[in-house]
């Protein structure tokens, strides 16, 4: 699709914060509130922060009590059946407070509402559901709500589409020091068990210049945590009209003076490329931590997975990014129980999983997904068996895990101190440069601020410390 199709035009833009006007004229003096709930990986994280960026713009105001909302909006993941399956009961509730407040409007939105089936449902079963739109409509949610004012009827935007970009919408973020940054929307790859390219549309890259500019002011704000997201990084810039990829893009981010780290996720291995290590390895504030998701470490599994890489080329991209970068911190993504897959394959995985030493890893047991390639394959092995591989694969990584926490002790690390636990002994919680969640002794006024570290104690999930 051409470039210029893809970008959501400036008049467009305006006639969307015109419906936000209208919407803010409509609710007059009172000032109405919004409860806004989003599942799902950071990207919809992000997508929430947009959201909310519009509703405030609209004049609303944020609760966490859905009783006192005068628009309920559900931003959903659609990945596992799980997720689903949440946010379905979620719906079942929220019926009372819709009782109590009939004028309440409720939203569905995010990847779960770009499913058919689910879309189907809510048309026939969740009538108190008045707006459902995916995440390629995001844009217009301004449009889509003065709709259901105006007309007080059901909304459904779900059209299948390419998908778009559109720069300079509202963001609302977490105060603090994190933040989040989009680079790209949107998956190409169709890995056979994964619903997400079905609902985000195509890989589309946001302009560099939007990006720079995004994050230089981030940083001006003093956010000092920034991760770009995309479901696949390394292949940003692929539909740019210029030669321009991921790791040029990381280069010159990096010359944004100031201090802050930069993260990113995910990566693909099929797309990861030593460029990509050299210039991490290279660079001033990109953290030396690398999420790469293996998924399987059985070749058979790999393909049928549609992942394009193999186990020795996951090995050897791994071998890379630590020789260029001693000390790295390594997570990634695992499904057991893939289709087909026999114990002896799982077990391949975990030992991969013991070859390599991840820091810390997702696990996940395969779920299948309607409307996904590995929906279709015979799956003949019954969940508690499945749960069995599943459960020795966590029981090598959390050995793991503790073992690599337990040789910070003794240790002086930095952390950026991000925020307050409420726990009274180690009321701080912070991040190394890894990553790495380290409970701190100490006041608030630390709170934002990087500092050096002791650390004195660890398990599994954390390491302990004390300022130095
Ligand atoms: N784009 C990212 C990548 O390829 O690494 C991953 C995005 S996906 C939202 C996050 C993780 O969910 C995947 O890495 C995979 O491990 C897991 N996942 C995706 N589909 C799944 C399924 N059907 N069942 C279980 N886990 C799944
Ligand atoms: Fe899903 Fe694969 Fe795309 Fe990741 S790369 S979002 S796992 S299809
Ligand atoms: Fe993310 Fe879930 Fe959608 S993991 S991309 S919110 S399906």
């Amino acid at each position: 699709m051409k470039r210029e199709n893809v970008l959501i035009p400036e008049a467009e833009l305006a006639r969307q914060r015109a419906f936000m006007g209208k919407i803010r004229t409509f609710w007059g003096e009172t000032q109405p509130a919004a409860c806004v709930e989003t599942f799902g990986c950071q990207q919809n994280v992000a997508d929430g922060q947009r959201l909310m960026g519009m509703l405030e713009t609209c004049g609303f105001r944020f609760t966490n009590e859905p009783k006192e909302a005068d628009l309920v909006l559900v931003n959903t993941c659609a990945v596992r059946e799980h997720a689903e399956q949440r946010v379905f009961g979620n719906l079942g509730i929220l019926t009372h407070s819709k009782k109590e407040n009939p004028q309440q409007v409720i939203v569905l939105c995010g990847c779960m509402a770009q499913e058919e089936r689910v879309a189907k449902r809510i048309r026939e079963s969740y009538r108190h559901v008045d707006l459902v739109f995916g995440p390629q409509a995001l844009w217009k949610f301004p449009e889509l709500l003065w709709q259901v004012y105006e007309n007080r009827k059901r909304v459904f935007s779900i059209q299948d589409e390419h998908g778009s970009i559109a720069e300079g919408i509202p963001v609302v973020r977490e105060r603090g020091v994190k933040a989040w940054v989009s680079v790209m929307y949107g998956c190409n790859n169709f890995c056979s068990y994964c619903i997400v390219p079905y609902v985000r549309g195509r890989e589309r890259s946001r302009d560099p210049e939007a990006v720079l500019a995004e994050v230089r002011q981030l940083v001006q704000e003093g956010y000092k945590d920034i991760t770009l997201l995309g479901q696949n990084v390394n292949s940003y810039g692929n539909d740019l009209d210029i030669q321009y990829d991921f790791s040029d893009l990381l280069r010159e981010i990096d010359q944004i003076d100031g201090d802050y780290w930069i993260r990113f996720m995910s990566s693909h291995p099929k797309d990861a490329t030593q460029k990509l290590f050299d210039t991490m390895a290279q660079s001033r504030h990109v953290a030396r931590q690398l999420h790469l998701p293996f998924q399987s470490g059985n070749d058979r599994i790999l393909r049928e997975m549609n992942r394009r890489y193999t186990r020795a080329q996951y090995l050897e991209l791994v071998q890379y990014a630590r020789s260029v970068m001693p000390g790295l911190v390594l997570t990634s993504d695992v499904i057991i129980g893939f289709p087909g897959e026999t114990e002896a394959e799982a077990m391949d995985t975990v030992s991969l999983v013991k070859e390599i030493g991840f820091d810390a890893l997702f696990t996940f047991l395969y779920s299948p997904r309607p409307g996904t390639k590995a929906a279709e394959m015979p799956d003949p092995v019954p969940r508690a068996e499945k749960q069995k591989w599943f459960d020795a694969l966590l029981e090598v990584q959390n050995a793991q895990s503790a073992a690599l926490h337990g040789a910070y002790i003794g240790q002086t690390v930095r952390v950026l101190v991000d925020g307050e636990s409420g726990d009274a002994d180690f009321p701080l919680t912070s991040r190394t440069e890894g990553n790495r969640l380290v409970r701190l002794k100490g006041g608030p006024e630390l709170a934002g601020h990087f500092i050096d570290v002791k650390i004195t104690d660890s398990n599994t999930w954390a390491l302990y410390g004390e300022p130095v």
